[in-house]
């Protein structure tokens, strides 16, 4: 069991794709900021969930090498922290099917996320439709007391808290009910075409990308001709200024000052979104695969210690355990 003077928090990031500057102040910063209070963090790559898009065996292993590191590079101390993938420890698997023979398929039907996803044109495998069983399990293991998420997760954590309130009916209170906590909502942070920055529009600012890569992505934010201020470019640049704490009345002052000059007001964008990414991008860059692997292998220990002890009282109540 955790510590009850010490909260134990896991949440975790599908690798499923280049993080973008809206994931980076969403997601990133918040685990980040998270991580270094004094809570029992666990942090969790949820590589099996990713499965559910990535359909290339490369692509998932990039991805996955990258999430690691775009962590490492934000600031996550793996020493204090438990930094481990999903796929490392299987007791995921089996409490994910525990679950699933518990809760209903009518019950499942009901997931935003699965409706929204097969909306998207994402395909309606069984692994989609099973995955709010999977992230049950995900918490449920590490006797979890609360989950931070974004909106868009917080029924995910209602059904995990749904799947134990089944298995404790069924079997006596052997496991941990999870409580949510929404993050603070940094807004949607608005992509290059004014839309909802996401990695299905193909609207993004990579939060770790070189400086061309910034500037390729900041010059292609679509501005129209009328008007003296570019209203994506300063949406944009109105983010960074907030989640850095900085005074934007200045940013009005510059907005003003190169009235109707979009490619200026475009270069101080680029800037500064340079000069605030290039620390993280050049710890990113000194961050080796092996260094990668010897972090997971270290978390993935830390975790099945306490997830295997979970996984035994589930398995003497289930009578699987002889
Ligand atoms: P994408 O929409 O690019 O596929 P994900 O769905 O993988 O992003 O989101 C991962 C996390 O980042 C979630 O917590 C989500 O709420 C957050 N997030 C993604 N895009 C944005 C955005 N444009 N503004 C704010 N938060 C975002
Ligand atoms: N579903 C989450 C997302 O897409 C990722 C995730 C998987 C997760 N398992 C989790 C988050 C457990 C918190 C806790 O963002």
């Amino acid at each position: 069991m955790s510590n009850p003077a010490k909260p134990r928090i896991l949440t975790g990031l599908q690798p499923s794709g280049t993080l973008h500057i809206g994931n980076y102040f969403a997601a990133l910063a918040p685990q980040v900021a998270l991580s270094r209070t004094d809570a029992d963090v666990f942090l969790m790559v949820a590589d099996y969930h990713a499965l559910t898009s990535v359909r290339e065996g490369a692509l998932m292993r990039t991805y996955i090498f990258d999430l690691v590191r775009d962590y490492l590079a934000a600031g996550i101390d793996p020493e204090r922290v438990t930094l481990f993938r999903q796929s490392d420890n299987q007791d995921h698997m089996e409490l994910a099917w525990v679950f699933q023979c518990l809760v209903s398929v009518k019950f499942l039907e009901l997931a935003h996320a699965y409706k929204d996803k097969v909306a998207k044109g994402l395909e309606a495998t069984a692994g989609l439709f099973n995955y709010p069983m999977l992230m049950a399990a995900d918490i449920v293991l590490y006797d979890v007391d609360l989950v931070p998420v974004g909106e868009d997760q917080r029924q995910h954590v209602e059904y995990a808290r749904e799947a134990v309130s089944k298995f404790n009916l069924a079997y006596g209170q052997i496991l941990k009910e999870p409580k949510e906590v929404i993050e603070k909502s940094v807004g949607v942070v608005p992509g290059t075409d004014g839309k909802k920055m996401s990695k299905s529009y193909k609207n993004t600012i990579p939060a770790f990308g070189t400086r061309e890569e910034i500037e390729k992505a900041v010059l292609s934010i679509v501005t129209d001709s009328s008007g003296d201020r570019p209203e994506h470019v300063f949406a944009i640049h109105k983010v960074l200024y907030e989640q850095t704490g900085r005074d934007l009345s200045a940013l009005d002052a510059l907005y003003d000052e190169h009235k109707g000059k979009y490619k200026a007001l475009k270069d101080a964008l680029t800037a500064d979104l340079d000069a605030f990414i290039t620390p993280m991008r050049e710890k990113r860059a000194g961050i080796t695969d092996t260094d990668i692997k010897t972090i997971l292998a270290s978390g993935a220990e830390k975790a099945r210690t306490v997830s295997n002890q979970t996984l035994e009282r589930v398995r003497n109540a289930i009578g699987i355990s002889l």
